[in-house]
């Protein structure tokens, strides 16, 4: 009999960016940067590393399970209830509990293509059939998403903005798929970059709860609060669906550090603020920029940009490993290159490299 179910054993592991200590070990690298894993260029904030620091000396003992703190805070922060609120290690966890509590390898899951890689990992761990609908123009296509809906489909992941495209989707059809999709399906909408999108028509789903009950919203404090490291996401949706995957979630999935460095970032709003305004400053650089020298650069609302280099990426990617530059590769999207936006120093290093290994 197979050790693990044909999905599993068909599965590739989640790439990330490769870590700056590993462009060290390999190629003698000491001063590399990272734009490959859109993490917050101007680090934590000072309030929350505070905090964390002041909590190092209960290591020995569990965390607080209910994260009853931190659940108040954000409960606050979103007006809804603390029922309502499930804490993840990282949003990652939140995706993948959506798929555990609620699927079986008889129902079925919608999701983007290309979109965050997470979302199809999931689904075949847990065995689950899923429909990957191709983005139009590097845009969720929520229309054909909701035509790829049948009667077992359970959850249908929207990213928005997107991941890896850094395109967004805008309010009316948001709107008209959270009417539109039968009322069984749960929507997951994965707000990793929210803070991040000024768009005038982008939606923050949190307003739109009331179009549908079976939505849940999940948003991270690994991107704009500088925290990817301390692994902690949220989802706000109706409390019988929190209920139900608490029932899932191992107790003590979030740590004492992460609880409370969390809590404390999100009163630290000049962090925030200035990490928006250093992120709208860069992107739009960045893209000016990149677009000038002919590349195609995706109209990106998130803090990363795509670029489409129009001939094979992977060895532009490897010549600016060389110079110490760490950007993001795909192999669904063959001819592109994902550039977290980093600071004004970060981000002139990577233009430098890129004209230098692409004149
Ligand atoms: C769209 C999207 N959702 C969720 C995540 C997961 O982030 P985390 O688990 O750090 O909260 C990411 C990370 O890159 C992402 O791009």
């Amino acid at each position: 009999m197979a050790l693990v179910i044909p999905s599993i054993e068909a599965l590739t592991p989640y790439e990330g960016g490769k870590p700056i200590e590993e462009l060290a070990r390999e190629l003698g690298i000491s001063d590399a940067v990272k734009l490959a894993s859109n993490e917050n260029p101007l680090g934590p904030s000072p309030r929350a590393l505070e905090a964390a620091r002041r909590v190092l000396g209960e290591a020995n003992r569990y965390p607080d399970g209910a994260a009853y703190t931190l659940r108040a805070k954000l409960a606050e922060k979103h007006r809804v209830s603390m029922a309502e609120i499930l804490l993840g290690c990282g949003s990652n966890e939140i995706l993948d509990l959506a798929v555990r509590t609620f699927c079986t390898p008889a129902q079925h899951i919608v999701f983007g293509e290309p979109a965050f890689v997470v979302y199809r990992i999931v689904a075949l761990a847990s065995g689950v059939p899923f429909t990957a609908v191709p983005l139009t123009k590097l845009v969720h296509d929520l229309p054909a998403m909701a035509e790829a809906v049948r009667p077992e489909t359970r959850v249908l992941f929207v990213a928005n903005p997107n991941n890896p495209t850094g395109t967004h989707v805008g309010r009316a059809a948001v709107e008209k798929l959270l009417r539109e999709v039968p009322p069984e399906v749960i929507i997951v909408m994965d707000e990793a970059y929210l803070e991040y999108a000024e768009a005038p028509d982008y939606p923050d789903s949190l307003a739109l709860r009331g179009l549908r009950e079976r939505l849940i919203v999940c948003r991270t404090f690994s991107k704009i609060y500088g925290l990817a490291a301390l692994r902690v996401g949220y989802a706000i949706a109706p409390q019988f669906i929190i209920d139900y995957m608490n029932r899932v979630r191992a107790p003590f999935n979030v740590s004492t550090l992460a609880q409370v460095a969390a809590t404390a970032a999100i009163d630290d709003l000049d962090h925030v603020r200035s990490s928006r305004e250093l992120n709208q400053r860069e992107r739009k650089r960045l893209s000016e920029t990149l677009s000038a020298r002919g590349l195609s650069v995706a109209p990106s609302q998130a803090n990363f940009v795509l670029l489409d280099l129009g001939k094979p990426a992977r060895p532009v990617y490897e010549a600016l490993l060389r110079k110490g530059v760490i950007v993001r590769p795909f192999a669904n999207l063959p001819s592109s290159l994902r550039v977290t936006v980093g600071t004004e120093r970060e981000n002139d290093r990577f233009l430098g490299a890129l004209s230098e290994v692409m004149p």
